[in-house]
């Protein structure tokens, strides 16, 4: 059975059950626990949770799910994948425990003619939480299994939560015996690579605090319903329904292995390295081209740094294959094509994608040589020196510099045979992280236990925000924070984080800085100088009390500085009108990818199918967006329903979650955004939009940097002046300057190649009176100086060659010394004469280069060498005459 018609037969069924199908969710959800979405139930959170009712009793979905954890048992066990598709029923407050089985059952046992999965009942175990009677009678009554086939077995097995607070319970998971051939009796207790797991039920009951009930901690409480969360693993029913020996060979991975037996010319099946590489390759290429399509580019950090370490993954093992040419962009077709039919975005959004990955196996394959070198080199030192293990400071070298995530270097040191000093690489991993978070607490608020701001938000409720329509009111204080804690006061000259029951602070979010200004007290004043939002509707103003003392509860007047907030704005509107720019020249492929809007200035950063972007496409982008300025068209905001957005065609992110309602920024017809920013209220405010720059930040995003309003101006203005002063310097029209410099920069080049031809003719003609300077010493010519200012390599032994040539058949020796930079170059020769007297340039340089602190040799007739002692020359000649004497 394909998995698609798994899949379908699994919505069926629960849809005739009363379940409602929903979409799977993004990967990317704003759960700041979460670096991606794991199970089928996240999106439903705040439904088990009750913060939200449940808008349905029943619900359905197939969730794309990625899972890192086990990264490195992917390709060597029959079952394990960073990517899957959890297949889910749900229940909130509606059935329990009897539903959840009887909807299993009757799915995976059903004969397939009848729509269900006809597994064998009889090769059908369980597992149940060690206490769940409950759950043990009802199998036998629904399913007739026998004791036998039902284990009890303990939290850490059958106790389900999301690894953080929240909703959890004990469950029970279904699992199928493949048979005595892949392992031992004994059910799942025994061996779980026989008796493979398919599926999880889960009695959603508690409520877990900080330490979960798997490792035997009670639940903080009861969840306000019973209900139930089920994750069926599609690409498991999927090996046992299509009997291939693993995940990696279902339907839809399977293709991915045929592309790199093309590509490698290897055959999968034929060696058990190989063929985990090429299982590697299988897994990763799904989960990276999925997380991209939701909208993720591969970074250091986070999610990022993830699909960093995947993509590089599949390059190294895709070398270790024997592929060496760039082979990313060929798992990703296959991807797409296995999975667009249940994704359609992975078809339409394929160039964004594919610019993705191939930016990053560019910029990996350039550093991949390197670092395999700088590898090697290492291994060697390790080896010579008898030891066995990788030092640390070079794992992280290969990480910091050569990006080799640390998994890569663990796996090519134990190729080699050697271990890493883990311990060392992480207490510099630290320190960095260290370093890089003093930064970012500069800045922002940053590390403070977030459950403090919960408090007040349980209070006080979400901070009201007023500031699209005003930029002063009249507030509260609801909260008062010195050092990440609540307290009552604070006093002149202290920092402070100050919680209002409402706001015209627009807090920083969406590439939109915060805004500053103040908040005025009978009897004190805070300077604001940030705002951020560390829990979902909360804004939090970070500042100084710059005059009198601060109590809770204290009335202000919240005043924006109106300055700031309108260069910021306009920064933002700028950006929706870069961004549309950007689409109208280079298609719809080029998607945001993040942004910054200052005052007066922003960032636009978006990935570009096509690389650079030519300089010719983005003046006639400024000249578009310039155009749109001048037309001033009315920037309106609404909100809407998600879907009437949609219609509507508003741009919207890629892995941004948006709620029902949003908020769309509209500029006629050529530009509509989902937007939560401030803007101007009609584009002719924004005066003027300059370009300064486009450029590459990596991984086939291009950033694009541009001044908006005055900014713009004073920008143009500088320009003006500066070609203004250089148009008067050259005596030019500033029109002509162009050709006016390159006449220039051609004159001057020929004059340094004359002025070189010159200098060169006058080091040599000074050959005849330096042969002159000979001296005498009993019958051997002896030319022993320092060259001329400038001359020194190749002249000093044209020179010396020269000199020897005026000295025709006397026997004699030529040393000439050139100072530079603190350096000494000697060279010397010798005529025919002198060496068969026994003279070799060669042997004589020992005898003097000491002198000047250096070293050197050559031939009989021309040696050469260097020193770094200037100051010894005099004392060098000296040893060359006695040499000779002797
Ligand atoms: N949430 C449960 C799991 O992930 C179903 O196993």
């Amino acid at each position: 059975m394909q998995t698609h018609e798994i899949v379908r037969r699994f919505t069926a069924h629960f849809e005739k059950n009363g379940h409602t199908p929903v979409p799977s969710a993004s990967l990317i959800l704003e759960d700041p626990q979460l670096l991606f979405v794991n199970a089928g139930m996240v999106q439903f959170k705040p439904y088990f949770l009750g913060d939200v009712p449940a808008p349905y009793p029943r619900a359905t979905s197939i969730q794309k799910c990625v899972r890192t954890p086990d990264i490195d048992e992917v390709g060597k066990t029959t079952r394990h994948t960073t990517f899957f598709q959890m297949a889910g029923n749900f229940s909130f407050g509606d059935y329990f425990k009897r539903g959840a089985i009887e909807f299993a059952w009757s799915l995976i046992t059903n004969p397939q003619d009848e729509g269900g999965y006809g597994f064998d009942p009889e090769r059908i175990w369980v597992t149940v939480y060690y206490d769940d009677d409950e759950a043990i009678a009802l199998w036998k009554e629904i399913a007739g299994l026998p004791d036998e086939r039902i284990q009890r077995r303990g939290g850490d097995d059958n106790y389900w939560d999301m690894g953080v607070p929240g909703p959890g319970g004990p469950c029970s998971e279904i699992y199928f015996d493949r048979g005595p051939e892949f392992g031992a009796d004994g059910g799942p207790e025994a061996d779980e690579d026989r008796y493979l797991e398919i599926w999880n039920l889960v009695f959603m009951q508690d409520e877990r605090g900080e330490l979960s009930p798997k490792k035997g901690h009670p639940p903080i409480g009861t969840l306000p319903h019973k209900n139930i969360d089920t994750g069926m693993g599609v690409e498991r029913v999927a090996f046992l329904l299509q009997d291939v020996n693993n995940v990696y060979e279902t339907d839809l991975v399977r293709p991915v292995i045929a592309k790199a037996e093309e590509l490698s010319g290897k055959r999968y099946g034929d060696n058990e390295a190989d063929d985990v590489r090429f299982r590697v390759i299988a897994d990763h290429a799904r989960s990276s081209v999925m997380i991209i399509g939701d909208g993720v580019t591969p970074g250091n950090e986070g999610r990022g740094y993830v699909l960093r370490r995947l993509l590089r993954r599949i390059v190294r093992s895709a070398r270790l294959l024997g592929i060496t040419e760039p082979c990313l962009l060929e798992f990703a077709k296959v991807v797409r094509d296995t999975m667009s039919p249940t994704y359609p975005e992975l078809a339409s959004d394929f160039e964004r994608i594919a610019a993705v990955v191939r930016g990053e196996e560019e910029t990996f394959r350039s550093t991949l040589s390197a670092g395999e070198k700088i590898f090697e080199h290492a291994v060697t030192d390790v080896r010579k020196a008898g030891g066995h293990t990788l030092p640390g400071d070079e794992a992280f070298q290969l990480h910091d510099t050569y990006g080799f995530p640390i998994d890569l270097t663990l796996e090519m040191a134990a190729e080699a045979g050697l271990t890493v000093d883990q311990d060392r690489f992480t207490a510099l991993m630290d320190e960095q992280r260290r370093r890089a978070k003093a930064d970012a607490a500069e800045r922002k608020v940053g590390f403070v236990d977030a459950s403090v701001y919960r408090a007040v938000l349980d209070t006080h409720g979400a901070t009201d925000f007023l500031g699209y329509q005003t930029l002063d009111s009249e507030s509260r204080i609801v909260g008062l924070l010195r050092d990440g804690q609540t307290v009552p006061a604070a006093e002149e000259g202290e920092s402070v984080e100050v919680l209002l029951d409402r706001t015209p602070f627009y807090a920083e979010a969406g590439g939109q800085l915060a805004d500053t200004g103040v908040l005025k007290g009978d009897s004190f004043q805070i300077r604001v100088d940030d705002v951020q939002s560390p829990v979902a509707g909360l804004r939090v103003h970070r500042g100084v009390v710059t005059a009198g003392t601060v109590t809770l509860d204290a009335s202000v007047v919240a005043e924006v500085d109106p300055a700031r907030r309108a260069a910021v704005s306009r920064a933002h509107t700028g950006t929706h009108l870069v961004h549309a720019g950007v689409r109208n020249a280079l298609g719809s492929s080029a998607a945001q990818a993040g942004s910054l809007n200052a005052p007066g200035r922003l960032r636009f950063d978006f990935t570009s199918p096509t690389g650079a972007v030519d300089p010719a496409a983005l003046v006639e982008i400024e000249e578009e967006v310039n155009s749109v300025l001048q037309s001033d068209r009315e920037v309106q905001t609404y909100e809407t329903s998600l879907d009437e957005a949609r219609n509507l065609g508003a741009m919207m992110l890629f892995g941004e979650k948006y709620g029902d309602r949003v908020r769309v920024v509209d500029m006629g017809d050529y530009s509509r955004e989902l937007c939560g920013g401030t803007h101007v209220r009609r584009t002719g405010e924004l005066g003027m939009v300059r370009v300064l720059s486009e450029s590459s930040i990596g991984s086939g995003v291009r950033r694009v940097e541009a001044l908006v309003g005055l900014d713009a101006f004073q920008h143009a203005t500088t320009e003006h002046l500066l070609v203004n002063q250089l148009a008067d310097q050259m005596k030019a029209r500033p029109e002509d300057l162009p050709e006016r410099i390159n006449g220039l920069v051609e004159r001057l080049r020929i004059a340094e190649r004359d002025l070189e031809k010159h200098r060169a003719e006058a080091v040599l003609a000074s050959a005849g009176a330096l042969a002159d300077k000979a001296e005498d010493l009993d019958g051997t010519a002896l030319v022993a100086v320092t060259a001329p200012d400038g001359v020194s390599g190749n002249d000093l032994r044209t020179l010396a060659a020269d000199v020897r040539g005026k000295l025709g058949d006397r026997p004699g020796v030529v040393a000439l010394f050139a100072v530079a930079d603190g350096k000494v170059s000697f060279v010397v020769a010798t005529t025919k004469a002198a060496r068969d007297n026994g003279f070799a340039a060669g042997k004589l340089i020992p005898e003097f280069a000491p002198a000047v602190g250096g070293r050197g040799g050559g031939k009989p007739d021309l040696a050469q060498g260097g020193g770094t002692d200037p100051a010894g020359v005099d004392a060098a000649v000296q040893k060359l005459r006695s040499a000779i004497r002797k």
